[in-house]
């Protein structure tokens, strides 16, 4: 079975994978990328970040986004612009920037309204605790921004599903309901807002039990939603109980959201371990995708099938 085919059938839009420039030189690697079947859609997983295609001002360079982009169109797979705005992988002329309300707006609808068609738009606007990312976007322009992103993208592209992306959402708690208030007071604003993105960055033993009643409570708003960066780390070494119980909690999260006709698809954060970047970050951590490091397919596969 394959992942696209069976994700299509249970009725949602795609199942798809972020990739990354680097490994597109590697074929053993290509070779499953580039197979629709397994993924109907494609996240850049770094080449559209702003640090990306506006390294300096009004200067956009979109060759390696355009690599992503070529690569999804010839292989007719669908593509998540990722990401618009966010705190992070920005360039020091916009982080560390001193700007007037007036510049920094300016600033976003350009860049906004240069990149966009669904696009992750805000990236990450919370804290953990509910309260609002202190960046130069917040601290100049207040909650502000992200209508000011949002409106220039829908300008760029009336098309485009706009979406706010974020983790720590996908459970009860004060993030998920400030993430709740800020899709309320933009509908009841009019302002253009199409999704949220749960990235799912989970713990093997702990993905939330309550994530498809958050999903249909963001549903129920008129948004839709979408896992959009799913992994499931562990503690390594790998071991064959962590192994199936990562089988298990993949199964979770797919059948979460086969049940919600509101949740449209599914994006994994890159499907082999190789290429994962879990060790990166967290230190001591990883087998967190469905291939392993040489490209086999893991139990966390079934589980993916399974679910849907
Ligand atoms: C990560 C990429 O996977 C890494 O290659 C990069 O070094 C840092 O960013 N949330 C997001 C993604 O929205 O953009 C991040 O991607 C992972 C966390």
């Amino acid at each position: 079975a394959f992942l696209d085919t069976v994700a299509k059938a249970a009725g949602k839009l795609y199942f798809g994978t972020a990739t990354d420039n680097p490994e597109l030189t590697d074929t053993a690697y290509t070779t499953i990328l580039d197979q629709v079947a397994y993924f109907g859609q494609i996240t850049p997983e770094n080449s559209m970040k702003w640090d990306a295609t506006e390294p300096e001002q009004g200067v956009f360079t979109f060759t390696e986004a355009q690599q992503i982009v070529s690569l999804a169109k010839s292989n007719g797979q669908i593509m998540r612009g990722h990401n618009c705005v966010w705190y992070n992988q920005l360039p020091s002329w916009v982080a560390d920037g001193t700007f007037t309300e007036a510049e920094l707006t300016e600033i976003i609808q350009t860049h906004c309204s240069t990149l966009v068609d669904a696009w992750d738009i805000i990236n990450e606007p919370f804290n953990d605790d509910g309260t609002w990312r202190s960046d130069v976007f917040f601290n100049t322009l207040g909650e502000s921004f992200v209508t000011i992103a949002l409106e220039a993208a829908a300008a760029a592209d009336p098309n485009a599903k706009l979406y706010i992306n974020d983790y720590n959402i996908e459970f009860e708690g004060v993030k998920a309901t400030a993430m709740m208030e800020l899709v309320q007071s933009l509908k009841a604003a009019g302002t253009p807002i199409d999704g949220i993105g749960f990235e799912s960055h989970f713990i093997v033993g702990e993905v939330p039990t309550d994530i498809q009643a958050i999903m249909e409570a963001f549903v129920s708003l008129g948004v839709e939603v979408a896992v959009t960066e799913l992994d499931i780390r562990m503690t390594l070494p790998e071991t064959d109980a962590l192994l199936a119980q990562q089988k298990a909690d993949y199964q979770t999260v797919i059948s979460a959201c086969n049940a919600v006709p509101g949740c449209v698809g599914v994006t994994i954060w890159d499907f082999t371990d190789e290429f994962s970047w879990i060790p990166g970050t967290f230190a001591g951590q990883g087998a967190a995708c469905p291939w392993d490091d040489n490209l086999v397919k893991k139990p966390a596969y079934d589980g993916i099938i399974a679910g849907f």
